[in-house]
């Protein structure tokens, strides 16, 4: 089923008359969107000294904090959607049997929501803020009644992966991101804004797949439920998702960029080897593309029935608007998707520490490799990184961001979240920005881990970790150093098979926990890892000058690594805090 379905050439005729192509290309072309709107200058400075940016779009000065007085919180929306739809349907799930959505209304759902809340209550748990229901589910109707229900009793919210294990689930009930209500209303509101013309409506239906435990595919919902709109839900595997499209038929959709990886790979493979529909493709692509850079959207121009119907329909057909977010996408394939699916595609950039995006590109902007605009719901000002060569004067550094959409803080860790958050509301993303002429951000590098000794030396440690992994001896390595200690130690968690052998082959024995605390283990560690740095061309000062073994390795579950199998330098520094003490004290 899944090659056939993006196979768009199997309608495309050998016999085609290239000449009647272009004679019927030239009739029905709709209006452009965005008109109105100056793509050349899509933000604006506000703050001269901090070279602060807010939307061009959106003429007051303070942040958009909603849209709609009828709805300011989460559990308003539905009530505000089931009035906007004069109560329509709301939430479906697939059915397989029949090949169609079990849709119920909003006052169907309403209705279990307030038992859902009620019954919480009834179980003997409290109202108010200081209750936390975890919700541990794929998407489904059940996922809103929990997640809503306990919204009706003013309950927090923890949305958990159903894909993480029980530590790393326990990890994160503890670590998590403070959002609040009014913060997720003013980025949907400022994203429906942004949206113009082309926002979600209550004719819209979305199909939901990505996880609910993203704050992206939360906001979208919830965009969804403030204008009336219906969403369903996936079947529960994403290797169906070809079939629920078929079923479903979505008009919006939220995806990260591998979904639309996927299908643009799959084009690609489909026509390989064959000249002649190489050749119709690159026509297709070059006269859609001309048409898009007028803002002209469509999908009933003579490419759109011959060449990409197949690619369409793949989809269900009728997707009108794609958002994609959580990742960068490549600007080849957003140039591909939107030519073939005539549809309105626009990017996001944001991080959960701001709820979800700051900024969004504007529906008619053509340009790719860029994330639009400020939302109107924040400011955003790039913040110099001298020891990485980018400064704010030349419209570069990182990007900082300001506004109701910026969190409360990490529960219960008030030492990360003064990191990220400054004193005076600035939120540090960690991510390195650059203003293009017309006035959106593109993302330009990742702010390294970087710090300075005490001589003056900066140290980028990811640099140096990925040098002593060469060392046959290291599994796992975490180096440290702060401004106020002129050297540099590590945490090495060892190859637990090289180690055992090296220990056979000495005479030493012990449990891992034992040889990791023997001094000519360590020895041998270390003169091995100095080997490497010094073939490597590690200068002096970014040798280590001590280590501490240890037996067990950083894992996602010990809530060492993230679920992208990052290191997480602040938590695996507190977790050794002792160790780390205790070597430079021995040194000083
Ligand atoms: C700025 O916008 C204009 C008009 O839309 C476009 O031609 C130009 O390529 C844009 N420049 C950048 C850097 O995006
Ligand atoms: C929704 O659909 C109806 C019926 O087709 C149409 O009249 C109306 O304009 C649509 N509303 C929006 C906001 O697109």
């Amino acid at each position: 089923m899944e090659s056939e379905w993006y196979n768009v050439w199997s309608v495309v005729s050998v016999t085609l008359s290239i000449i009647g192509v272009y004679s019927l290309m030239a009739f029905r072309k709709p209006k452009p969107i965005g008109e109105g709107i100056n793509f050349d200058e899509q933000s604006v400075v506000t703050d001269n000294e901090l070279l602060v940016r807010k939307s061009q779009i959106y003429e007051r000065s303070d942040p958009l904090t909603h849209l709609f007085t009828d709805a300011l919180t989460l559990d308003q929306v539905l009530s505000r959607g089931s009035k906007e739809s004069v109560d329509g349907n709301c939430l479906g799930t697939i059915n397989k049997k029949s090949n169609s959505v079990d849709w119920i209304t909003y006052a169907q759902v309403l209705e279990r929501i307030n038992n859902f809340g009620n019954g919480l209550i009834h179980m003997g748990l409290k109202c108010g803020q200081n209750t936390f229901i975890g919700i541990y589910a794929t998407n489904c109707v059940e996922y809103v009644f929990a997640e809503y229900g306990a919204y009706t009793q003013s309950m927090v919210v923890i949305p958990l992966y159903d894909t993480l294990g029980p530590n790393a689930c326990r990890y994160i009930i503890n670590k998590g991101v403070m959002l609040t209500h009014k913060g997720i209303i003013s980025n949907i509101c400022a994203v429906l804004y942004q949206m113009g013309d082309e926002a979600t409506n209550k004719n819209d239906t979305m199909l939901s797949f990505l996880p609910l435990a993203h704050m992206f595919e939360r906001c979208c919902q919830s965009a969804v439920f403030m204008v009336g709109g219906k969403t369903a839900f996936f079947s529960g595997d994403i290797k169906y998702l070809p079939e629920d499209m078929q079923i479903v038929k979505p008009t919006v959709l939220a995806v990260v960029p591998r979904v639309l990886t996927r299908v643009y790979d799959k084009c690609h493979s489909n026509i390989k080897g064959s000249k002649l529909k190489e050749w119709l493709l690159r026509k297709a692509i070059e006269s859609k593309q001309s048409e898009i850079e007028r803002r002209i959207i469509r999908k009933n121009s003579i490419w759109d029935k011959i060449v990409f119907k197949k690619i369409r329909n793949g989809l269900g057909g009728k997707v009108r608007l794609i958002v994609c977010g959580a990742a960068p996408l490549s600007p080849n394939v957003l140039e591909f998707m939107r030519c073939a699916l005539g549809c309105v595609i626009i990017e996001g950039y944001g991080q959960t520490e701001c709820v979800c995006p700051c900024t969004l590109t504007l529906p008619g902007d053509y340009e790719t490799g860029h994330v639009g605009p400020p939302l109107p719901c924040c400011s955003i000002r790039l913040e110099s990184v001298p020891e990485m060569e980018y400064f704010a004067s030349d419209g570069k550094g990182e990007i900082c961001v300001k506004g109701p959409i910026v969190f409360k803080g990490y529960f219960k860790d008030a030492e990360k979240t003064s990191i990220v958050t400054q004193s005076d509301g600035w939120l540090k993303t960690g991510d390195i920005g650059q203003w293009t002429p017309n006035g959106t951000l593109r993302i330009i590098d990742r702010k390294k881990h970087i710090f300075k000794l005490s001589q003056g030396e900066y140290i980028a440690p990811e640099k140096i970790e990925s040098v002593y992994s060469k060392s046959q001896f290291v599994a796992q390595i975490f180096v440290y150093g702060e401004s106020f200690k002129s050297c540099l130690v590590a945490v090495v968690v060892p190859e637990v098979s090289v180690l055992t052998l090296w220990c056979r082959k000495n005479n030493i024995r012990g449990t891992l926990r034992d040889l990791c605390q023997n001094k000519d283990v360590k020895r041998a560690v270390m003169n091995d890892l100095l080997g490497v740095g010094k073939k490597e061309g590690l200068l002096g000062f970014e040798q280590l000058r001590d280590i501490y073994l240890h037996y067990e390795a950083f894992t996602i579950d010990n809530g060492l690594l993230t679920p992208t199998l990052k290191t997480k330098r602040i938590e695996i520094r507190n977790y050794f805090g002792r160790q780390l003490e205790d070597m430079y004290r021995s040194l000083d």
